[in-house]
Parts: C-alpha cells; structure tokens; sequence
C-alpha cells in the first residue's frame, strides 16, 4: 500500500471502495421478512457512539473508500443522526454519500439530508395499500411513508430509488402498481429477492420466494424493457422502460450470485467490520476504538488486514437448506 495512494484490495483482487455503516440496529417497522415480531435491540453501551462511526467513517475514506451509504435498522431513528451525517458530507474523499430508509422520518428531514450533501435515496415499499402495508411492517404508517417519498422527489436528490421485497401471496399482486407509482413520481424502483437472513416466525420462506426472473415477466407483459449498463455502486441489474424516465432494478441475490463484482464491506453498529453479508467474517473495531480512541493508525491497520478474510461468497443456501446468519437489521442490509 503507498502512503500517498491507499487501496482496499482482498486476496481475490476485488477493490473495496464502498461501505455501508449501519447507523442503529433499531427500526419503528418490524417488515416481516427483517424482524420477529419481538426483537431484543442492543444495550446504548455496546453500540458505537457518533464520533466513533464518524471515526471508522474517516479511516476508510482515507483508504480509498468513496462510496458511504446509512444504513440501519432505520438509520434517521438514530438521535443527532443530522449532525453526523453533517460531518460525513464534508469528508474529503467522499464522492457519494447514501442512505437507505424506510421513509418514515424523511417528510421532515429530506431537506436536512439534501443539504447535508446525501446524493442519492433507497426508500423501502413493499405496498401500496394501507391495510397490507401495515400487515407487512407491522407498525407502519402507509401514509407517513408516501408523504416522506414525495418530499424526496421534491428535494431533487441525484436519485431516489425505491426497494421492494416481493413475496408471494402477500404482495404479489401489487408488482404493476409499485411500478407505476415509481413512474408517476419519475424515481427508479428495485425489486428484490427476500434473503434468509435472521428466523423470521411470520411466514416460510421457501413458500413466499418469488425470483425476480418472475417479476421481469409480470412486468414484461405490460411494458417494453431493455437491460441497460447502468453502474451504481450496488448489485442491481437496471432496465429502462420505453417512453419513461424510471429505472427498472433487480436485486437476485439468491439466483444470481454477484459476489465476483463485490465492492463493499459493512460495519454493524456494534462496530464489527463485516465482510460479507452472508456470512460471519469479522474483524471488532469496536475494541480498538475503545482502547486506542486516537489512534487512527491503528484502525486504518485493522481495516486493511481485514481485507485478507474477505471470503469469495456468500451460500445462503447450503445444499437447500437456508443457512441462516444475523437479522438484516443487525446487518443494515
Ligand atoms: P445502490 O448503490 O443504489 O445500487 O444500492 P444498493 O442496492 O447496494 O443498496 P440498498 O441499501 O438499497 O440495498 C438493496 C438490497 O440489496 C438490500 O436487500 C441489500 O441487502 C442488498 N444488497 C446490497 N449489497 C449486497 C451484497 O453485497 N450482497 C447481497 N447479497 N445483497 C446486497
Ligand atoms: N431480504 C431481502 N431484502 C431485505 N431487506 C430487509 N430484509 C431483507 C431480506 N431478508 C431490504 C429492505 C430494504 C433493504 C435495505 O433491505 O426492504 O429495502
Ligand atoms: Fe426496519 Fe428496514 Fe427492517 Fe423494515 S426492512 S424492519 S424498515 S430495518
């Protein structure tokens, strides 16, 4: 590594320049495919406080990193979430700054978020009907939500994109009408294949799956799609749509694998530098920033030996069987 050019790179050549920072593990939605129903959150003492995230957040930009997305849990829950994500717009190094939410608190912070310098948005919506969308996050507030994706779109951000985790029989029927609601608004819409992550007691995975080679042909019969090169720091596969200015994404983590093209790393709150989403590779910076709080030598150290157990990729399933590793919200996605 050069003093002047520092590099992330893993024992397979991959170069990380993106990490996603799980703000809080916490969330005001319990989305059935995320959460149990009763979730114990971490104890204030063992998660990272903000200026240790800012912290971790400084070391790796000075590793290279130009790719930041807030995550949570529901990361603008977080109390003085502002004042940190004021300080990490301003990190030198930093070409994107992103968030992903679930839309509950944007219709008074969109603004703030704007002016903070967030470039881009990833807003989770799963329905479009209140009574279902209470059904599938539990304690949300349809409504709240749509009124915070509109004050986005006001904001003019680079991008919004909504997320949607498709799942059979419950909002299956509601593919067309996720996607015309992101075309009305002119935002991109993802739709994502629901990953084994965490026990969730609401319903069997195996019976609600519904790859999204599913969803193309749904949205094929209506509209004409053609797959474009379109390079986000993420693993979506985009189309466009003929005569429309959205994006179409597909997130197929369980029927494709990305994993050759993976840029990114993930801190939890609790400060473990995770490796891999599907797996347990860590490394705890959570230690050393307790220990050798001004130090950042020592972290930059830590983070570049931990490229070295960046494993190739991720089994969700293992030989059928869901091998199943940390709540996504542990994980922030
Ligand atoms: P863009 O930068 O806009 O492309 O974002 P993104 O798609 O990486 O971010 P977002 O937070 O919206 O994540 C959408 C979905 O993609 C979530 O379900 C993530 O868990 C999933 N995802 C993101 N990165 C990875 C990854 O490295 N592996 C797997 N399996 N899934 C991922
Ligand atoms: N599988 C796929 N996507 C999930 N998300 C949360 N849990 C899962 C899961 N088990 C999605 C949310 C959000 C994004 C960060 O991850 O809907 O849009
Ligand atoms: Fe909260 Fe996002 Fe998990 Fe839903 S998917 S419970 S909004 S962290």
């Amino acid at each position: 590594m050069s003093a002047e050019n520092p590099q992330l790179i893993d024992k397979y050549g991959r170069h990380i320049d993106y990490v996603r920072l799980s703000l809080t593990d916490r969330c005001d939605f319990r989305c059935v495919y995320c959460m149990s129903e009763e979730m114990t959150f971490l104890p204030r003492k063992q998660i990272l406080s903000l200026e240790e995230i800012y912290k971790v957040a400084k070391a790796f930009t000075e590793l290279g990193v130009n790719k930041l997305r807030l995550t949570g849990g529901e990361p603008l829950i977080r109390n003085n979430v502002m004042s940190l994500i004021e300080n990490l717009g301003q990190l030198p190094g930093l070409d994107e700054l992103l968030l992903t939410t679930n839309g509950s608190q944007l219709e008074k912070l969109s603004r703030p978020l704007k002016d903070a310098g967030v470039n881009r948005i990833n807003i989770s919506l799963d329905s479009l009907q209140p009574e279902k969308f209470r059904r599938m996050t539990r304690t949300g507030k349809l409504d709240q939500v749509l009124k915070g994706v509109e004050s986005a779109v006001a904001c003019g951000f680079d991008s919004i994109r909504l997320n949607s985790v498709i799942l059979r029989g419950i909002n299956d029927d509601e593919i067309l009408d996720l996607l015309e609601y992101a075309m009305q608004l002119g935002v991109n819409i993802a739709f994502i294949e629901e990953m084994p992550l965490g026990d969730v007691s609401d319903h069997s995975r195996a019976d609600t799956m519904v790859s999204n080679e599913e969803v193309r042909e749904v949205i094929a019969q209506r509209y004409e799609i053609s797959a474009i090169d379109m390079e986000t720091a993420g693993p979506s596969r985009y189309y466009s749509l003929a005569g429309h200015q959205s994006r179409l994404g597909f997130i197929s983590p369980v029927s494709h694998n990305f994993c050759e093209s993976c840029n990114r790393v993930r801190v939890t709150v609790e400060g473990r530098l995770l490796l891999c989403l599907g797996n347990e590779y860590s490394t705890d910076l959570k230690g050393l920033l307790r220990e050798q709080p001004d130090d950042s030598e020592a972290l930059k150290q830590a983070i570049v030996k931990a490229m070295d157990i960046k494993p190739l990729r991720h089994y969700f399933y293992d030989e059928e069987q869901p091998q199943i590793v940390r709540f996504m919200n542990m994980t922030g996605g």
